[in-house]
């Protein structure tokens, strides 16, 4: 406990966990750690289900003992799920996911208050990112839980010693560039050992990625350029579940929606949702706006930089900053100045500005909190779920990247509408039996 924890007695605010040594870690300040137990514990107020599923944690044990590697973005949000494996009696150490998105003040609760290690230093150059990939590794982690897939990929690229003998149990992924590299290793034939797959869980996909990253990519945009969206025009690169929310966001605070869809399907649908879609290159010379959201390479590139507006703002809501190609708008500024924190004016040799958020990387983690407290209790109850039937069901589950089983992903459907106080009907008997028969027509 901080000395200035200790004279506040009367007020507890935090998660009332109690103290204990730090392990191993390498974080910005442990002395932001009352800070960040602060709002771990705002966050967990809006993480019934979490919470719930670590109660019985702490009563059951599944991880006792187990050592529990994790790369996930270093949230408040993150740092309920790191408390309900460490309550579950797992060894948890942690690095981040993204070297701009860690929360210092959480890192550093986790480690004097929760008793994590933890690797992550906000703004870490690329070097010490992977140092500190490398960190976790060294504690021979038993299960993975990633998010993007770098802890899985480092350990398939240098580090198969860790493979030897069943070392790892398994292991979870979060986003979907990261199954998107996983379904790779696996189709390489060389993935070592069994993915649950929890972006693939309805209960992630159909919430975090709509409504959380279609808020939180808004949020970072507005937190960063303080901009009005009403009568703006926003051109979004994707229309997958995160660019869905993204364009549904934008449309209900007034903007005016354009979306890029390479996929026929996915553009139809933005078409009878009431958005123009247009090629990227007519949509860029349009757009107040541009944000990427797709998971690929160079959607943004020197083409779309050549018509851009004077003034565009220009940002990226995948998981890695490829989506926009730097090295190309670099190239081609004669002069590029920070005019805001995370807005990086780029001038080009005919005058034209480009602002570049979050140095393209992804926008509602590095220029805001990420997705609320609330949807990612969905998503992180997946990861709690996934992580206890792979410790369950390690001897069986072949090396592959498999679904979230439909009764887990149902339970947190339940869980949540519980905790939302919404009752639901159920099937009658005869109900029940007209979906299973055949013989019963019109
Ligand atoms: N991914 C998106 N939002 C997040 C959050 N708040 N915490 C952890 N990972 C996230």
């Amino acid at each position: 406990m901080s000395p200035s924890r200790a004279r506040t007695s009367r007020i507890t605010i935090g998660t009332r966990a109690p103290p204990r040594r730090p392990r191993a870690s390498d974080v910005a300040d442990l002395g932001l750690a009352e800070a960040g137990d602060a709002r771990i514990a705002w966050a967990d107020a809006q993480m019934p289900v979490l919470r719930a599923i670590r109660e019985r944690f702490a009563r059951e044990r599944p991880f006792a003992g187990l050592r529990v590697g994790v790369c996930l973005h270093v949230t408040t949000e993150t740092a309920n799920l790191v408390r309900t494996l460490i309550a579950g009696g797992a060894q948890v150490a942690l690095c981040a996911a993204n070297p701009l998105d860690t929360q210092d003040d959480v890192a550093a609760a986790l480690v004097e208050r929760h008793g994590a290690a933890v690797h992550a230093i906000h703004g870490e150059d690329m070097a010490t990112y992977y140092r500190h990939i490398e960190a976790v590794l060294e504690t021979r982690p038993q299960l993975t839980m990633d998010d993007g897939a770098d802890l899985v990929s480092t350990i398939h690229a240098t580090r198969t010693d860790l493979l030897a003998d069943g070392g790892i149990l398994g292991g979870t992924e979060e986003t979907t560039s990261g199954v998107v590299r996983l379904r790779a290793l696996e189709a390489a034939g060389q993935l070592g050992f069994p993915i649950v797959a929890v972006n693939e869980a309805r209960t992630k996909r159909l919430f975090d990625n709509r409504y959380g990253t279609g808020q939180s990519a808004l949020d970072g945009i507005l937190r960063a350029t303080n901009m009005l969206l009403a009568g703006r025009v926003v051109v979004v690169f994707g229309y997958g579940w995160c660019g869905q929310g993204i364009a549904l966001r934008a449309k209900g605070a007034g903007a005016q929606v354009v979306v890029c869809e390479v996929d026929p399907v996915r553009a139809l649908e933005a078409k009878l949702e009431g958005y123009e879609v247009l090629p990227g290159v007519a949509a860029a010379a349009k757009g107040d706006v541009l944000i990427t959201a797709t998971g690929n390479r160079d959607v943004v590139r020197r083409e779309h930089y050549a018509v851009m507006r004077d003034g565009a703002v220009l940002c990226n809501a995948g998981h890695f900053d490829v989506e926009c190609d730097l090295a190309a708008l670099r190239e081609l500024a004669a002069e590029r100045r920070q005019v805001r924190p995370h807005v990086e004016q780029h001038v080009l040799a005919d005058g034209r500005r480009i602002n570049l958020l979050a140095e393209g990387r992804v926008v509602n983690l590095a220029a805001a909190e990420g997705n609320p407290a609330a949807v990612m209790d969905m998503s992180f109850a997946n990861q709690a779920l996934a992580a206890e039937h792979l410790v369950r069901s390690a001897e069986t589950l072949e090396a592959r990247v498999h679904g979230v089983p439909h009764e887990l992903d149902d339970e947190v459907a339940r869980l949540t509408l519980a905790a939302l106080s919404v009752e639901i009907d159920a099937l009658t008997d005869a109900q029940r039996a007209y979906l299973t028969a055949w013989e019963q027509g019109t």
